[in-house]
């Protein structure tokens, strides 16, 4: 694990952009692995800036997001796919037939995770794989106690996390119970990772992801298991390091 500190959220987000951009160039057909959530917003702009001055072309690229909320359609104001158009696929000149999330609006949502699943294989894996990470430890929504041979499937949210993505639907009672994501052994999969994190209310998270014992009970430790996993950081979310 490659753990690099920066002093403010700034200088973290600038840090990831540089290794989303330097793979981008590196291999012009790569394929992503991407994440919503607020910490992104600010990388995906980031992004965004840098193929608008010309530094950057996504046009090669292939993507597969992490997760979709079970029961939200793609046009839904709260969906992943509403939120990936809005944040980044709509502002670059990524093929949008090579985007995918999967959908939570189908009949056999279970049968939609393994068809995903499947769809990252032929497309040969994902060479990097950028992430959050939730105050629980989730990564994607691989909630804490998912399995670290877990394969993209349905899970059950915690509480804690329909408590914090409350604030982007009208109540707790409307925020999704379920999510089909990715799993932990389909991240471990990816050929490199990247954990963003900023602020402090992630720092006793990333704290157990990168100091404390390879448990199920804190699902983002599993990354120390990652030959080549690197966690960019600013001094909030670093703050409970020792
Ligand atoms: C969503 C996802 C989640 C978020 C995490 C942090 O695609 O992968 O694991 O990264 O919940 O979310 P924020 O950045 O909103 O704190």
């Amino acid at each position: 694990m490659k753990v690099l500190i920066l002093n403010d959220p700034e200088a973290a987000i600038e840090r990831a952009g540089d290794i989303v951009s330097g793979a981008v160039r590196a291999r012009p057909r790569t394929v992503l692995g991407l994440a919503t959530g607020g910490t992104m917003l600010p990388l995906y702009d980031d992004l965004v800036a840098r193929h608008d001055a010309g530094l950057l072309s996504f046009a090669g690229a292939t993507t597969f997001n992490l997760d979709e909320y079970v029961g939200l359609a793609p046009d839904h104001p709260c969906s992943y796919h509403r939120y990936m158009r809005q944040a980044f696929f709509d502002r670059v000149d990524l093929d949008r037939a090579r985007t995918h999330l999967p959908r939570g609006d189908v009949a056999d949502p279970q049968g939609e995770a393994e068809d995903y699943e499947r769809r990252i294989t032929e497309a040969g894996g994902i060479d990097l794989q950028i992430l959050g990470i939730g105050r629980n430890g989730h990564i994607g929504f691989n909630e804490p106690t998912a399995s670290l041979g877990s394969r993209t499937r349905i899970k059950t949210l915690t509480d804690d996390t329909r408590r914090a993505n409350q604030r982007y639907f009208s109540s707790f009672e409307e925020t999704p119970r379920y999510a089909i994501t990715i799993g932990v052994a389909t991240i471990l999969d990816a050929r490199a990772t990247l954990l963003l994190a900023t602020g402090e209310a992630k720092a006793e998270a990333v704290a157990r992801m990168v100091e404390g014992p390879l448990s199920a009970a804190c699902p983002a430790s599993a990354l120390q298991l990652h030959p080549n996993a690197t966690i960019v950081l600013d001094a909030g979310a670093a703050s409970s390091l020792t």
